[in-house]
């Protein structure tokens, strides 16, 4: 495991930026498995900048996302798809039709869980997978539970998650509480991974992940197994590791 400490969220979204840049130039078809949230706006931010400023090129690249609201249409605000196409796909030059996130509204999830899975499959596997971390642990939208799921899967939103999206909706009503999220196989078979973390409020999490017992009480804690692990993350994050 690698950790690259930042001193605060700008650096780390620009160093993370340069990391998949990075990947991105020594492999122009790259596939990006990719994630939403507020800790991944930055380094979109960056990466943006990357391709103005004509270093990048997506043209080749195919991304898969970690996870989608079930119940949300794409152009929902909320939907992870709108938040990909607001902060990253719409200001840059990857193909729409290589930039995959499970469908929401699919009226069979487990089909669409299915398919997503073999999806990942046939693109063979992610380069590198970005990951953030939530609070209690997660990754995608893998909560503790007593057992690592293996693939793509839906899945019930803990009460802690649902609050903290809360945030985002007009009501807490609004939240849905579902969603579809690769599993922590499909995570783990990635070549590389690339986990970013801001903020003392995650500290206690962090270091959880990084030095705790591997166990789907903490799901995000099974990276230590990940042999090409690369952490990210700012002082105020790492401030009890
Ligand atoms: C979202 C995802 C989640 C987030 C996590 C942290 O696609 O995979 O696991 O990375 O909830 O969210 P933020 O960055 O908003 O704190």
């Amino acid at each position: 495991m690698r950790i690259i400490k930042t001193k605060d969220y700008d650096e780390m979204s620009r160093k993370a930026a340069n990391l998949i840049a990075a990947q991105i130039l020594l492999k122009n078809n790259s596939v990006l498995g990719l994630a939403t949230g507020s800790t991944m706006t930055g380094l979109y931010h960056e990466l943006i900048r990357w391709y103005e400023r004509g270093d990048l090129d997506f043209s080749a690249v195919s991304s898969v996302n970690l996870d989608e609201y079930v119940g949300l249409p794409g152009d929902h605000h909320q939907s992870y798809r709108y938040y990909m196409n607001e902060n990253l796909f719409h200001h840059i030059n990857i193909r729409q039709d290589c930039a995959y996130l499970p469908d929401g509204m699919a009226t069979d999830a487990e089909q669409e869980c299915a398919a997503y899975e073999a999806q990942i499959e046939a693109l063979g596997g992610t380069d590198l997978q970005l990951l953030g971390l939530g609070h209690n642990g997660h990754i995608g939208f893998n909560e503790p539970a007593d057992i690592f799921p293996k693939v793509t899967h839906e899945v019930a939103l803990e009460e802690s998650t649902i609050k903290a999206n809360a945030r985002f909706f007009t009501t807490e009503d609004e939240v849905p509480k579902t969603a579809i999220t690769m599993g922590i196989g499909s995570i783990m078979r990635s070549k590389q991974i690339l986990l970013c973390v801001s903020g003392e409020s995650k500290a206690d999490t962090l270091k959880q992940v990084l030095t705790g017992p591997i166990t789907p009480q903490c799901p995000g804690s099974i990276v230590q197994l990940h042999p090409n692990l690369v952490v990210v993350a700012d002082e105020g994050a790492l401030s009890l590791y």
